[in-house]
């Protein structure tokens, strides 16, 4: 239990002498951030890895419950309406009291969400290998355009044009209107995650696995600049026209900032720093005026770093995450614990904000019994009863195989004394208090 009240501390950041409200964190969700927006207005949307996506008046989070898994992108649709997408397929779009419906269905996972500057459209990046154009007004599905390798990311370049990132390492111009044929414009050879566009100024700047960070000519494809640093996949990226800056968060917790071409200054790289002790930057956005970066990565915590501070103190503090402590020093069931089942599930009592249900008080307690959460079917109506056995069972099969259906990831642990290592951690950790 102690170890559980050290995790929950890794929230707590500290920022040193600089006074709290100049840099802010949101705190509250049960996982890892995966996509962020800023309104105009300058309220912050955030889409989690924990299922859930939550809109921040301030430090209080509004929750948006509805995908049935991890959420990865979100995306601001105007008159107070928010449009995310999930690894469960959908896209949701979500009206100003909190409710929401299902805009549409990919085949494969959304990854990527961009709003027309209109307000009018939506673009959609699935794995499945497409670009989907979403009316909003209507709420309907314009057309699905085929690019034949899963699509990371999309950007609109003015109203008739949308720019997609593919997993095959290519950057193409796709006419929304599907009156013409996508244009190739890039062949990186590796996945290309993130790409932003300025049409006025003519640029598009994108992000790769490879630390490939370029910027290119919207006409010609013509290399603008390079920013390129091996140490990194670039993991994210968001730019603020007015101040002409663009930010790109890595696998490695840096965010690069880049002072553009527009503002009259030559394409530079005005700071670099690393935002996060451990882990990668998966989300980024800017605040309405530019001053602010929210950025989101494996913590489960909003970080809001003004760029006047940027790099000018450490956001951990000298804090490390106590699931990512040297793995040796810790015993064996415990490490298969924090590696293969901390980013979902809690030990403590009560309602946690993680994609999977507590195991707080587990052994003994039926399959799918834990009031409030919202189990799959089949564990719902399932007659298993937890116990050494039949945890042991789950991963020595997997859950897949064991509980056919169930929201579970695909996950077995071939080794008996891992599995035994487990039980008996989760057997102590997951003991009701007295
Ligand atoms: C990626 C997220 C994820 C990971 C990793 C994960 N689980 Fe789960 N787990 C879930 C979800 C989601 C459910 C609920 C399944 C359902 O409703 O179908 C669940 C359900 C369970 C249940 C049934 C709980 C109940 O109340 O009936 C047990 C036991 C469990 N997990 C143990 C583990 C253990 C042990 C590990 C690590 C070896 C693990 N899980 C790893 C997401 C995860």
């Amino acid at each position: 239990m102690r170890l559980l009240a050290s995790l929950s501390l890794v929230a707590s950041v500290c920022a040193g002498s600089i006074p709290a409200q100049e840099f802010t964190t949101l705190k509250g969700h049960g996982g890892p951030i995966m996509g962020l927006d800023a309104a105009p207005s300058g309220q912050v949307a955030s889409a989690s890895f924990d299922n859930s996506a939550a809109l921040w008046a301030g430090r209080l989070p509004q929750w948006l419950e509805g995908h049935d898994a991890a959420v990865t992108a979100v995306s601001f649709a105007g008159a107070g309406r928010l449009v995310t997408g999930g690894d469960d397929f959908a896209l949701r779009l979500w009206m100003p009291d909190g409710t929401s419906q299902v805009l549409g269905l990919h085949k494969g996972k959304v990854r990527g969400l961009a709003v027309s500057p209109d307000g009018q459209m939506l673009a959609s990046a699935s794995w499945d290998g497409s670009v989907g154009i979403w009316s909003l007004e209507t709420g309907s599905l314009q057309r699905m355009i085929d690019l034949g390798s899963g699509v990371n990311d999309v950007a609109y370049g003015g109203e008739s044009m949308v720019f997609a990132a593919t997993m095959d390492g290519r950057i193409l111009g796709i006419d929304p209107a599907g009156k013409s044929a996508p244009r190739p414009m890039v062949e990186q050879g590796f996945s290309v995650n993130r790409l932003v566009v300025d049409a006025e100024a003519g640029w598009l700047a994108y992000g790769a696995v490879d630390g490939a960070t370029r910027v290119i000519d919207l006409e010609t494809a013509a290399e603008v600049a390079d920013f390129t640093l091996d140490r990194r996949p670039v993991l994210a990226m968001d730019y603020h026209a007015a101040t002409g800056q663009l930010a790109v968060g890595d696998g490695h917790g840096y965010i690069m900032m880049i002072a553009t071409g527009n503002t009259g200054e030559r394409w530079r790289i005005a700071r670099d720093f690393r935002a996060a002790r451990k882990g990668p930057i998966w989300a980024l956005a800017f605040s309405p005026d530019g001053d602010i970066v929210w950025a989101g990565g494996l913590d489960d915590v909003i970080y809001g770093w003004p760029v006047a501070l940027m790099g000018t103190f450490d956001p951990a503090m000298g804090q490390e995450h106590s699931f990512l402590r040297p793995a040796d020093s810790m015993p064996n069931g415990e490490r298969q614990f924090m590696r293969k089942c901390s980013i979902c599930h809690a030990l403590t009592e009560g309602e946690s904000r993680k994609a999977g249900p507590t195991l707080y008080a587990l052994f003994g307690r039926r399959a799918g019994s834990l009031p409030g959460y919202r189990y799959s079917p089949v564990l719902d109506g399932s007659d298993i009863i937890w116990n050494d056995e039949t945890i042991d069972a789950l991963f020595d099969l997997g859950p897949d195989h064991y509980i056919p259906g169930s929201k579970m990831p695909m996950q077995r642990i071939t080794a008996a004394e891992d599995r035994r290592d487990l039980v008996a951690f989760l057997k102590h950790a997951t003991q009701p208090e007295k």
